[in-house]
């Protein structure tokens, strides 16, 4: 698969997905982009604002994973940073959802928004939740347990080494950088859902066919293109001449 890796941090979701794929990820930050290069000197890296490389590039790709910045939107900051410390109230950042509408409606292949659980009920509801991460995506993705990382008791950066040594790296706070990762094993377990993971689905999904997804209780009405395969909901967009 051609996969886009957006806002890619060191790697954290993509760090099991192997080396089969032709990945491109993107960064903005040139020094945590540099570690992720090393840990993935197969992937295209590239340093660049990841909302508008979606924009001119999603056609390109199969599969896109995208972590918009999860701060603005986050409970720490919420509750320990405003309420309780008494930092300034911002805007959350609208880039998370202007993506899910954005590929729900213009990427013609399987999508991943990931965000952490917000301080506030979610303007697009998430098609599952995994651990502290919703997840928005087209396709089907199986509910599964996760070990929570106790990240707020990992004080030293050694205490994250068995996900990744950064030790020698120059990124400056490698702590915050080490603690917004991905759970590498939720990375693969969404990987291992994208419809195109084997040949006969590609080939079906090639002729602009539907991929049969395993079933799951979806209300059209209610959410409707973030559970369905797109060719299915062009076509009840057809039927109701929407
Ligand atoms: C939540 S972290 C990503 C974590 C990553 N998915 C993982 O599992 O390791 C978000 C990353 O997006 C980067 N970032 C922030 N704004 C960006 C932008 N406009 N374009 C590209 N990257 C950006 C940050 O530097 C940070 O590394």
């Amino acid at each position: 698969m051609k996969i886009l890796n957006l806002y890619a941090g060191i790697g954290g979701n993509r760090k099991l997905w192997g080396n089969k794929h032709k990945i491109t990820a993107v960064e903005i930050d040139p020094k945590i982009a540099e570690v992720y290069q090393n840990f993935f000197p197969n992937d295209v890296v590239v340093v660049a604002d990841a909302h508008d490389y979606l924009k001119d590039n999603y056609t390109k790709f199969d599969f896109i994973w995208s972590s918009p910045p999860c701060q603005t939107h986050g409970q720490y900051r919420y509750n320990v940073g405003v309420k309780a410390k008494g930092y300034k109230a911002v805007y959350p950042d609208m880039s998370l959802y202007s993506e899910i509408v954005f590929l729900t409606h213009y990427f013609h292949g399987y999508f991943v928004v990931e965000n952490t659980k917000p301080f506030y009920k979610p303007l697009i509801k998430p098609s599952v939740v995994l651990q502290r991460h919703y997840i928005w995506s087209n396709f089907y993705i199986e509910e599964k347990k996760f070990k929570t990382k106790h990240i707020r008791s990992k004080n030293k950066i050694s205490d994250y080494n068995d996900l990744f040594d950064i030790s020698d790296s120059n990124i400056k706070n490698k702590r915050q950088v080490l603690r917004n990762c991905v759970e590498p094993k939720l990375g693969k377990h969404i990987l291992k859902h994208v419809p195109l993971n084997n040949e006969k689905d590609k080939k079906e999904f090639a002729k602009g066919g539907i991929i049969k997804l395993k079933e799951q209780k979806i209300n059209l009405f209610d959410c409707p293109p973030l559970m369905i395969p797109i060719s299915l909901y062009n076509k009840f967009l057809k039927r109701n001449r929407i």
